[in-house]
């Protein structure tokens, strides 16, 4: 595969079709939890983690097998339902208090608060029970492995314990480094790291390999994030899809609020830079395209 982009337009649809179909389902009393979990998973957005699932998946078998695509693609959907859930529940009046997702109104401006967090719990259960469905077909250890895995991200050892630091970070006057490198690492290096681990578990890869995805996935993750601040910044709404300014309205303790702009964007260069070389010591050209796509997010601007 020649590019990073000619990936993500093979793979992208076969992901956004298997998400349409996982909320397809309307009860007779429950449709509007489904409608809303549905708005919120097909508004669009990167599908950054379930692609990064796939091409870690391809880049330790070292081609791209149809096979390894079967294998992959429910956790690769379980990973987009659970970062969307949170990116449900982070934009409730209780915590960032947004109003625009994705392009469009965020899920609690349509349904409600209470609807939407039932569509958040809705698709962080729908998560599980994918992952679950996908081991009871096939009990293969690499995929118990993985299920594992993102289980521990999504969770109070992972990104609830990095939303919980950042809610909690609000409006202090004196936060350290260390508190923002845990913010970052949790709330989104979890959710970006673990694709690539549970890539390689789905793919059988050695736990040397494993440990070296998962250490370019954590400095990958605070790039991200750091970048994520920055665009809160300098960003363009139409293109972000998001309100402009929201964190230092919310009185948000990031990366750049503490060390501005230029100092930001170098550690997005260096942190990226260092995944991306992590990421060049795995043969093959799977894993050649997926340190160029790293390389490439550090000029993002969605
Ligand atoms: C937004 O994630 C939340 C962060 C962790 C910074 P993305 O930038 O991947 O959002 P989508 O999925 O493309 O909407
Ligand atoms: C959110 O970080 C990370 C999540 C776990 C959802 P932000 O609050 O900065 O994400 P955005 O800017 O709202 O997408
Ligand atoms: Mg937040
Ligand atoms: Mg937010
Ligand atoms: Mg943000």
């Amino acid at each position: 595969m020649r590019s990073p982009d000619v990936f993500i337009a093979k793979y992208k649809p076969i992901v956004e079709k298997a998400l349409a179909e996982a909320v397809s389902y309307r009860g007779p009393y429950d449709g509007r939890v489904w409608e809303a979990m549905e708005y919120s998973l097909l508004a669009g957005g990167k599908r950054l983690r379930p692609l990064l699932l796939l091409l870690s998946a391809f880049a330790v078998r070292g081609g791209y097998e149809k096979e390894i695509l079967d294998q992959a693609l429910p956790f690769a959907c379980a990973l987009e339902m659970i970062h969307t859930y949170s990116l449900i529940h982070d934009d409730l009046p209780a915590m960032d208090n947004d109003d625009l997702r994705r392009g469009k109104p965020t899920n609690h401006v349509l349904y409600g608060s209470g609807i939407a967090t039932l569509a958040g719990d809705g698709l962080l259960n729908l998560a599980f029970e994918t992952m679950l469905d996908a081991v009871m077909g096939d009990p293969a250890p690499g995929r118990i492995k993985a299920a594992d895995a993102i289980a521990h991200a999504a969770g109070p050892h992972g990104m609830i314990a990095g939303q919980t630091a950042d809610l909690l970070a609000e409006q202090k006057d004196e936060i350290t480094e260390e508190h923002i490198r845990f913010i970052d690492r949790n709330k989104t290096g979890q959710l970006l790291s673990v694709p690539l681990t549970a890539g390689c578990d789905l793919a059988g890869g050695s736990p040397e390999t494993r440990e070296t995805l998962e250490k370019a996935g954590f400095l990958f993750g605070r790039a991200f994030q750091i970048q994520d601040d920055i665009l809160d910044v300098t960003g363009s709404e139409e293109e972000l899809g998001k309100t402009i300014g929201q964190d230092a309205a919310n009185g948000k303790a990031t990366f750049f609020s503490i060390y501005g702009l230029e100092e930001s964007r170098r550690q997005v260069r260096e942190l990226s830079g260092q995944a991306a070389e992590l990421v060049g010591t795995i043969p093959g050209g799977p894993a050649e395209l997926l340190k160029e796509w790293i390389l490439r997010l550090i000029n993002r601007n969605r």
